[in-house]
């Protein structure tokens, strides 16, 4: 009898691993496919994306690990119009969220900032308005952060400002857009230079 229960209970484990692992995959093909419904696509950049998949991973244009996760999603100059969507936030692996130079307008959801793997952001080159979202300051891994060429306004937050302490950014780049220049000359005093900060000069 305790055999028969090990066999059935291995058989439930299986059988919930795999229940688990489907409704991971299909949080991450809820998201994209929420996006897609929420964008114009003319040049059908996102034809192959087919939501009744079991996951993302043989979609153009996105990439994924090992374990069918999401961690790259490569959009840029693809001619897309219409806005982000805070379901992005669900891709909870992503280290590349790539779509820059399309027509995007809206502002940018604070849910980014649950992106906690993101090594590169590249917004840059549509038309995003609002302000930067104090949450992609939790992106501690961020080497690429680029906002550049939007409609962005405000203060640049202090908590993002101070991703510059982290060692991994390189590139932080919001010019042309009509931020309030407030990056302090002292932020990288005593320690080596390592980001390369784009700002536009102020007024
Ligand atoms: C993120 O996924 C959860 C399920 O895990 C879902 O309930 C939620 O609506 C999703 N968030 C967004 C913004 O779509
Ligand atoms: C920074 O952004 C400006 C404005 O979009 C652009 O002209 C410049 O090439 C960018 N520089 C880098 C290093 O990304």
């Amino acid at each position: 009898m305790g055999c028969g229960c090990c066999g059935y209970g291995a058989i439930f484990l299986l059988a919930m691993s795999l229940a688990v692992a489907a409704v991971n995959g299909n949080v991450e093909v809820d998201a994209l496919h929420e996006w897609r419904q929420i964008v114009s696509d003319p040049n059908n950049v996102m034809q192959s994306w087919d939501p009744t998949l079991i996951n993302p991973c043989t979609w153009f244009h996105i990439t994924c690990n090992q374990d069918n996760s999401v961690t790259r999603v490569e959009l840029g100059n693809a001619g897309l119009s219409g806005s982000l969507t805070p379901a992005l936030g669900n891709l909870t692996n992503l280290q590349y969220l790539e779509v820059f130079g399309n027509k995007l307008t809206g502002e940018i959801p604070a849910e980014l900032g649950r992106l906690s793997k993101l090594v590169s952001l590249d917004l840059s080159n549509n038309q995003l308005w609002g302000s930067i979202p104090a949450s992609l300051g939790n992106l501690k891994y961020m080497r690429f952060l680029r906002l550049n060429g939007n409609d962005l306004t405000g203060d640049i937050p202090t908590k993002v400002l101070q991703l510059i302490r982290w060692d991994h950014l390189r590139l932080f780049n919001v010019s042309d857009n009509s931020l309030t220049p407030s990056l302090p000359s002292t932020q990288t005093k005593g320690r080596p230079m390592v980001t390369i900060i784009i700002q536009d000069p102020t007024a």
